[in-house]
């Protein structure tokens, strides 16, 4: 037994560097954040346009446009999402979303037209 006791010590060494370098190798995590922007689209979806578009973009409500038709560019819709409709009818998202974010939303507005 006393000659165990070193070597178990040795073992739970081992374990527990091999722990620790599971939990400082995050690598992987930080490309995917610079990859991909923190921007959850569909909550954003959710919380801002859905009452007008639907979860599907294809609602219509207040004459909103259909987006599972819609072919227009991300020019018109960066624009469109920022400044709000001619017709005043959609709100301007300027104020409420980031540059990034609203840049975010123009192509997740893209993925309704499965033509596209
Ligand atoms: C208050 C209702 C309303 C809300 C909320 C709303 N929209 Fe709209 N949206 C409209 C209307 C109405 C139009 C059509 C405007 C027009 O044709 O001039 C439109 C048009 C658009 C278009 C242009 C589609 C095209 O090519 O014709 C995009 C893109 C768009 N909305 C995205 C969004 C996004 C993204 C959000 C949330 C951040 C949002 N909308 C929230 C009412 C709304």
């Amino acid at each position: 037994m006393k000659r165990l006791f070193p070597l178990l010590l040795f073992a739970l060494v081992i374990l527990a560097c091999g722990g620790g370098e599971e939990t400082a190798s995050e690598a992987p995590e930080t490309e995917d954040v610079a990859a991909a922007p923190d921007i959850d689209t569909d909550r954003i979806w959710k919380v801002r346009c859905i009452a007008c578009h639907g979860l599907n973009g294809d609602m219509g409500t207040n004459g909103a446009a259909n987006l599972q038709e819609a072919t227009s560019d991300m020019a018109y819709r960066v624009n469109i999402i920022t400044n709000g409709s001619e017709n005043g009818v959609m709100t301007a998202f300027k104020d409420i979303l980031t540059p990034e974010e609203i840049q975010a939303m123009a192509k997740h507005t893209m993925q309704f037209n499965e033509n596209l």
